[in-house]
């Protein structure tokens, strides 16, 4: 594992987001694995400057979501399809075929798994997928207690999780409760992974990635096992190393 400290959230975006560009220049059909929640905002914001710089291009890349909620349609302004168009497809030259998220209105849930994960082998495997880290050591929404050996599956969230969350919401009620996720499978068989965390609210969970025991209890710890994970942390979130 690479562990970098950086000093705050906009250093740690411009890091990651150059590992992200470097990562398409070298392969512009790039097959990349993307998150949402606050923590990668800025690493998208810093993205879609590179693009409009003319520094990068993504017209060939194709991009597999981590996660999604299960029942809101892609219209839905809480739905990590709203939230991924919003801050980074529509404003660069992805084409939009080449975007893969989890459909959390499929009539079939257990045939949507199956047919992401599918989708995500012929394209032969994830090259970098970016990860954040939930304040209980969650990855995608991989919750305490996962089976390491998970593809994308159907998750019920946990309560933290659902709490957490609800800051996106009106009210904790209209939080989904579950949602379609790749599982850690698929995570640990990206080739890279970046995992990014700042505040002090993810310190506990860091360290337990970074030092603890790999357990299901803290499904981020796994990445121990990983052979190219990079974290970039600011030094709030790295004050429990
Ligand atoms: C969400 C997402 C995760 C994300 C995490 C942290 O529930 N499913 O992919 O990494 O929680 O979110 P944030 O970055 O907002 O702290």
């Amino acid at each position: 594992m690479r562990v970098l400290v950086v000093e705050n959230y906009d250093e740690m975006s411009k890091k990651a987001a150059s590992m992200v560009a470097s990562q398409v220049i070298l392969k512009p059909d790039s097959i990349l694995g993307l998150a949402t929640g606050d923590t990668p905002l800025g690493l998208y914001k810093e993205l879609i400057r590179l693009y409009r710089e003319q520094l990068v291009s993504f017209k060939e890349v194709k991009s597999f979501n981590l996660d999604e909620y299960l029942g809101l349609s892609k219209d839905n302004e809480q739905s990590y399809h709203y939230y991924m168009m919003e801050n980074l497809f529509k404003h660069i030259d992805m084409n939009l075929e080449n975007i893969n998220i989890p459909d959390g209105m499929a009539e079939n849930i257990e045939e949507e798994c199956i047919r992401y994960e599918k989708k995500i082998a012929e394209a032969c495997g994830i090259d970098m997928q970016v990860l954040g880290i939930g304040t209980n050591g969650h990855i995608g929404f991989n919750e305490p207690d996962i089976k390491f050996e998970a593809e994308t599956h159907l998750v019920n969230l946990d309560e933290e999780t659902i709490e957490v969350n609800s800051r996106f919401f009106q009210s904790i009620g209209e939080v989904p409760t579950q949602a379609l996720s790749m599982g850690i499978k698929t995570i640990m068989h990206s080739k890279k992974v970046i995992l990014l965390a700042y505040g002090i609210g993810k310190a506990d969970a860091i360290a337990k990635t970074i030092r603890g025991k790999i357990t299901p209890d803290l499904p981020a710890s796994i990445l121990q096992l990983h052979r190219d994970v990079t974290i970039i942390m600011d030094k709030a979130a790295a004050s429990k190393l």
